[in-house]
């Protein structure tokens, strides 16, 4: 693929299915909100933002990403939030979205439970009726806090669950393994919700397959750890258990030295369900047609590949077996 493909990627109808709607919060929105809640933030300029945007780790992110949330305060918040992130996903032909929120974040900080689901719902619901994005909310629990945490957090999600699809687990990997979390993740499955997990970013292989067994999610966030254990690349083939893979995420979290090294190619040739998705596009440079492009200038990604990258995402969505053909169709008759 050449230079039209900025174009063409632009274009071509996608799903996203691993974007937390904190990470989607631009240097400009955070300091109107700033500005309009009347909240400090140890930056001068929305230049000094962008400088501040260089990590060496995830737990170097997760630092500054916190901090930026601190802004968010009332529903409408969480609405702007949400609805300028919907804003670019029309830009860019997203046609669904199955995004994250993180409510511990605000709670801890004393906003309500209801402030943020409702900010965010009424921005999803606006996105379907006035930007026919459809949409799936997915709630995170913070591995780094104690499960209770996480209970209770569920608790306050109970007059809600009609809104809620599945809930899933973010924050530092490293030293919170998913079996911390079996109990909530078995109590959340009895409500009726589906579950995912972010495993194998910075983690071992071997919290992938902790994942599935314990937790039985049915995708797996980030997951490129899984590539130099060829058992469990086998089982991740054979199950196609999805990968939501996020290549400008992993190279400014280190978790590859640069795009060229990134082996999301190499397993979608190897037959592994993985899918394109942003992360936390408003601190790693790129939303959905950014990473898409990534791939082109690194891995000289083809068109073809990009078609079975958004295939992936669609047969990983978590919607009826209608929308998915509905989604299909549009993507075969793209040209
Ligand atoms: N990993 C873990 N936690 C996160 C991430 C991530 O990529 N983004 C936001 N919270
Ligand atoms: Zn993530």
């Amino acid at each position: 693929m050449n230079n039209t493909n900025m174009s063409w990627l632009n274009g071509l109808p996608k799903v996203e299915l691993h974007l937390h709607l904190e990470g989607s919060l631009e240097p400009e929105l955070m300091f109107s909100l700033a500005k309009r809640n009347r909240v400090g933030i140890p930056f001068d300029s929305i230049q000094a933002v962008k400088e501040a945007y260089q990590f060496n780790n995830l737990q170097d992110f997760l630092d500054i990403y916190y901090q930026g949330a601190n802004v968010l305060l009332v529903e409408q918040d969480f609405y702007d939030l949400t609805w300028a992130y919907l804003l670019k996903c029309k830009e860019q032909n997203v046609i669904h979205v199955e995004p994250f929120f993180d409510p511990q974040t605000h709670t801890e900080r004393g906003v309500a439970f209801k402030t943020v689901i409702n900010g965010i719902t009424r921005a999803l619901d606006d996105g379907a009726s006035k930007l026919a994005i459809s949409s799936e909310l997915i709630l995170c629990f913070l591995r780094h806090l104690p499960q209770s945490s996480a209970f209770s957090t569920l608790e306050q999600a109970m007059p809600f669950l009609d809104q809620i699809k599945a809930v899933g687990l973010d924050s530092s990997e490293l030293g919170n393994p998913p079996e911390k979390f079996s109990e909530v993740f078995s109590r959340a499955r009895e409500l009726g919700l589906l579950t995912v997990a972010h495993a194998g970013e910075e983690g071992p292989a071997e919290f992938i397959a902790t994942a599935i067994d314990d937790l039985q999610v049915s995708r797996i966030d980030h997951g490129v750890n899984a590539f130099h254990d060829e058992a469990l690349l086998q089982r991740l083939i054979t199950t196609q258990m999805p990968l939501t893979v996020c290549p400008l995420s992993n190279t400014k979290l280190k978790v590859f030295d640069n795009m060229a090294e990134h082996t999301i190619l190499k397993m979608l040739e190897r037959g592994v369900c993985v899918t394109v998705n942003s992360d936390d596009p408003a601190y790693f440079g790129g939303y959905m047609t950014e990473n898409f492009m990534a791939l082109v200038e690194a891995l000289d990604l083809s068109q073809q590949q990009a078609l079975r990258l958004v295939e992936n995402s669609i047969n990983a969505s978590f919607v009826s077996a209608q929308a998915k053909s509905k989604m299909m169709e549009k993507l075969q008759t793209y040209q």
